[in-house]
């Protein structure tokens, strides 16, 4: 009788250190399982899909991305004088500045008017502001 409670102990034993007894692998994969969400998604880590961080160096917002979020405010309704975007007549004599100063205007802004250095969006890169420039000529002409 107690060889059988001691075989069965032994098994019992058995079983459970077979339980435990995972490899490297297993044990990442499971790590990998049980994270909190969000917490393997890095800053400016592009894989994992979720949205950017806005103004990441990672991926550079589309122009008309950057108006939406900056821009709009003022060239929409004209506030502070802005020229309404879509306003064909209001942007014929700009665009004939040509794309260097529009862009130049847009990063630097134009002192003395209400179009500060790139909207006031400070993180916004040139690229973004260039590009946002450009969706807005685009859209005016
Ligand atoms: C606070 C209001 C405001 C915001 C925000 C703003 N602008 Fe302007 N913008 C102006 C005004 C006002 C003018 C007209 C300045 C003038 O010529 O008197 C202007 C003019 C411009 C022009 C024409 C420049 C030229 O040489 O004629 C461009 C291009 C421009 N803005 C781009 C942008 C871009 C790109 C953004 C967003 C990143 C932006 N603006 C955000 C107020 C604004």
């Amino acid at each position: 009788m107690s060889r059988i409670v001691v075989s069965i102990v032994a098994l019992c034993a058995a079983m459970a250190a077979s339980a435990i007894d995972l490899s490297d692998a297993q044990r990442a994969a499971i790590a990998e399982r049980i994270k909190p969400m969000g917490e393997v998604c890095l800053q400016g880590d592009t894989t994992c899909g979720g949205a950017v961080a806005a103004g990441g160096a990672a991926m550079a917002r589309s122009g008309e991305e950057v108006y939406n979020a900056a821009c709009m405010a003022c060239h929409m309704t004209g506030a502070a004088g802005a020229p309404v975007v879509g306003d064909v007549v209001a942007w014929a004599e700009r665009i004939t500045k040509g794309d260097d100063v529009l862009h130049d205007h847009g990063i630097n802004g134009i002192p003395g008017t209400g179009m500060i250095a790139k909207g006031g969006c400070m993180s916004c890169s040139d690229e973004e502001v260039v590009a946002a420039v450009d969706y807005m000529v685009d859209s005016s002409r």
